[in-house]
């Protein structure tokens, strides 16, 4: 049998270079170079604010709720005392770091923490009002970037890292030498956390280069080397159960009652309080197109990864309506380079899987290259099995257990069932 085909008919366009929408071929959709780890002298006042933050460890109004009173006050006026800084906080202009991508990460990172910081220490019985010294430059570097003006996955994750031995690139590999910058809680399983995303980003880099090729070749449409598909789809199969492990590492990382009590609600989203407060943002109207932007303040979730998307993408993986109505929703929190990137391929109409179909039709389906192709979406059914694990050990249970808890609980598994009951990932 010739392991050769001589014309795929390609399905239009050509698969658009994933540099050009900020994906590494290392890193993936990590940022090739470090981010920054703290801002220029001229934005000290927002890292020492932040700085007072994070060194006092303060208590979220919803972790207050279980406290009795005399060290719930003392926890109250400390954060108080801090949000009273925020307040007189200068209004500092962000010119000097437009044009800036890594300054103006750093500043969408450390001015949304500082919301959440100052959102989520606000008595229950007290309504929220972001100050204008975040609200305004925090519009303003969103606007910049074309990002939500909200914390999101890109934020806590992928312009969140540092080595932790700058000096072993050459002999640490990669994923035991990266480390998050930033917590909201100071926990280590608030970093592992992290850490397990930023692994995860780092092997998933793998994948899509190997798809990537495929998707290259096939396109090319001359000559085709079915043999070398074959030997790239089952390279990405084991990149995906590799990335499996990674996920279930979570549970070594990251115990499910600190994750559920201590660090979840540092990253409710102001759309979700759980008061029913409409936060107010001070200074809005000052900035362009403020109102349209302040519509993306959701929970950040690992679901804004543009990583799993993307695979489904190559893939050809089908879509649901819940799951398209999920990838809609979390889209517009991506950086908009690898939400164009991921669109583009959307849009590239399965090219892997057509070629695949091509060859069950011509040579049945024990084709090698359909065995293999199989054995890929079979890896990423076994990926999203394991993250359900997670979500039940990490939301569901926790949940459930927590009083009163009931309602939050039912919606949650009404929302997972929606997501994963009718994920169709049907084999050639
Ligand atoms: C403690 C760890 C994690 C928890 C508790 C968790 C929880 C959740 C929840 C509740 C959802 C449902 C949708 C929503 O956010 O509203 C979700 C969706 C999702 N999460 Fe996670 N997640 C975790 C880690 C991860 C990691 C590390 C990744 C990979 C980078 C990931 C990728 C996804 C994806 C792709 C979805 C969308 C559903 C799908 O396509 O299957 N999650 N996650």
């Amino acid at each position: 049998m010739s392991s050769q085909v001589s014309s795929h008919k390609s399905t239009g366009g050509g698969t658009a270079a994933p540099q050009g929408f900020q994906v590494d071929q290392r890193m993936g959709f990590l940022p090739p170079q470090m981010p920054l780890s703290r801002l220029p002298i001229a934005w000290e006042a927002w890292e020492a604010t932040l700085d007072a933050a994070t060194s006092q460890r303060f208590k979220a109004a919803e972790q207050l709720v279980a406290l009795d009173s005399p060290q719930k006050l003392v926890e109250e006026e400390k954060a108080l005392a801090w949000r009273k800084l925020v307040d007189k906080m200068p209004l500092l202009s962000i010119d000097n770091i437009k044009g800036c991508e890594r300054g103006l990460r750093r500043a969408h990172l450390i001015l949304t923490f500082m919301v959440q910081f100052y959102a989520h220490t606000t008595p229950p019985t007290e309504s929220i009002t972001i100050p204008r010294s975040l609200t305004v430059p925090l519009l303003g570097v969103s606007c910049e970037l074309n990002h939500a003006p909200f914390v999101t996955y890109s934020d806590h994750n992928l312009h969140n890292w540092s080595l932790k031995d700058p000096h072993g690139q050459d002999t640490i590999p990669m994923r035991d030498n990266i480390q998050s910058q930033l917590t909201l809680t100071g926990t280590p399983d608030e970093a592992g956390m992290y850490l397990v995303g930023l692994r995860m980003e780092l092997k998933g880099a793998e994948a899509l280069e190997l798809l990537g090729l495929s998707a290259h070749e096939i396109e090319a449409g001359n000559n085709i080397e079915v043999g070398r598909i074959t030997t790239y789809l089952t390279q990405t199969t084991k990149v995906i159960e590799e990335l499996k492990g990674i996920l279930m590492t979570t549970k070594e990382l990251v115990r499910p009652d600190i994750f559920f009590n201590d660090i979840r609600p540092w990253l409710v989203g102001a759309d979700a309080d759980k008061w029913n407060r409409k936060w107010v943002w001070e200074g809005e109207d000052e900035v362009e197109d403020s109102e349209q932007m302040l519509t993306k303040v959701s929970s950040p979730t690992a679901g804004q990864s543009p990583l799993i998307p993307t695979l489904d993408a190559y893939l050809g993986i089908e879509e649901d309506d819940s799951k398209r109505s999920f990838l809609d929703r979390v889209r517009v929190y991506m950086d908009h380079q690898h939400e164009e990137y991921l669109q583009s391929l959307r849009l590239r109409k399965k090219i892997i899987r057509s070629f695949v179909q091509v060859i069950a039709e011509e040579r049945g389906t024990n084709a090698p290259v359909v065995v293999a192709y199989n054995a890929t979406v079979q890896a990423m059914k076994s990926l999203r099995d394991a993250h359900l694990v997670i979500v039940t050990l990490y939301i569901i249970i926790p949940s459930r257990k927590m009083a009163k808890a009931s309602e939050m609980g039912a919606k949650l598994s009404s929302l997972l069932d929606g997501l994963y009951s009718e994920t169709s990932m049907p084999e050639v």
